[in-house]
């Protein structure tokens, strides 16, 4: 199978556009006018107010941002066919949750775990990034991995752990596994950006996101706020799909359920982020804690798989059957 697709993104500077000087880059960027697209898609009279120019030339700048930007286009059904030929499959870890998966997290989509506090979210992600780097015989993508960390629990030790338990090097597979600390959510989104930057040099194949929601939800607190919160989370989430489509990459993001009844979601067992989050993720897993090491993994909502459940263990080696 191949490895990243060599679709080529690339992004022109504000100052490379014609019309757009330096004084009106910066007026740009303040305003939150930091790509192309998002001029792309502006209005004249918006333009021209933010930037304190004239309409007319507002418009030229919009224009050119249109032919520079990178808005994607139609494909054709044979394109999308052959893309879609090269979806791959990457091991859990966990022979039942693969199948209970399809066959293992899918290249090309969004897979969520959602789930209590200690529930395995994060040792799942260990799990799948240490296996991402194994070849592709024994369930592994050969690839690297990008691991966005917003609450900083990545543990390497627990990677050497989980390499040395399926023979592989755990220095070699520290080496293919790059994490970044998300500060707050605006960070979180800029660092999909750098991950692409990153795949450019490296067939990052698994882009993990533990967790996705969880920025998000701390800065929008209040009613008012939901809906830019939304929109914030789907503007996230279709980046994320997007790094998965250019790099035939799993997405693996995970979400935390509302503990105490949520402002937003009064169900205490609803995972954050509500039917944006649901919508765009491929496939949902919903974990909860069992008996000793056990785990109980539920496929919630798949549109072409049954909701069913499977139990898988945590334990030292990582994630088992
Ligand atoms: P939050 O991020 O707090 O929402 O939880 P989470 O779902 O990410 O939980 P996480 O994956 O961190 O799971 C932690 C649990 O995994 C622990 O309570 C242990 O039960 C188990 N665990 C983690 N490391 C080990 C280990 O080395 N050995 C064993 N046996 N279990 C482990
Ligand atoms: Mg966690």
């Amino acid at each position: 199978m191949s490895g990243s697709k060599t679709v080529q993104v690339k992004e022109k500077k504000l100052e490379e556009i014609s019309g757009i000087g330096p004084a009106t880059a910066e007026k740009l960027r303040e305003a939150g006018y930091t790509d192309l697209m998002t001029i792309a898609i502006e209005s004249p009279r918006n333009l021209a107010e933010v930037c304190e120019i004239g309409e007319s030339t507002a418009a030229k700048i919009i224009n050119s941002a249109k032919e520079a930007v990178d808005i994607g286009g139609f494909e054709t059904g044979d394109e999308i066919l052959e893309r879609r030929r090269s979806i791959g499959r990457l091991t859990t870890g966990s022979k039942a949750l693969d199948e209970l998966i399809g066959g293992g997290l899918e290249t090309q989509s969004i897979t969520e775990v959602y789930g209590e506090f200690g529930s395995g979210k994060t040792q799942l992600c260990h799990q799948a990034a240490v296996n991402a780097t194994m070849p592709e015989d024994r369930g592994g993508l050969n690839g690297e991995v990008v691991i966005i960390d917003t609450e900083n629990t990545f543990r390497p030790e627990r990677i050497a752990q989980m390499s040395s338990a399926v023979g592989l090097d755990p220095v070699e597979t520290l080496k293919r596994i790059h994490v970044a600390r998300a500060y707050n959510s605006a960070h979180q989104m800029l660092l999909v950006e750098k991950a692409a930057e990153l795949a450019k040099e490296k067939p990052v194949r698994m882009l993990v996101v533990d967790s996705l929601t969880a920025h998000f939800r701390a800065e929008y607190v209040g009613r008012g706020t939901l809906a830019e919160r939304q929109q914030a989370l789907n503007t996230h989430m279709h980046a994320l799909l997007r790094f998965g489509d250019l790099h035939n990459a799993v997405i693996l993001c995970t979400n935390q359920v509302a503990a105490k009844p949520d402002a937003f979601f009064g169900d205490p067992t609803r995972p954050i982020g509500g039917h944006i989050v649901g919508h765009t993720a491929t496939y949902r897993v919903y974990l909860r804690k069992s008996k000793a090491g056990k785990r109980i993994a539920r496929l919630v909502d798949s549109p072409s798989l049954p909701e069913a459940e499977c139990v898988i263990t945590v334990n030292e080696d990582g994630i088992r059957d």
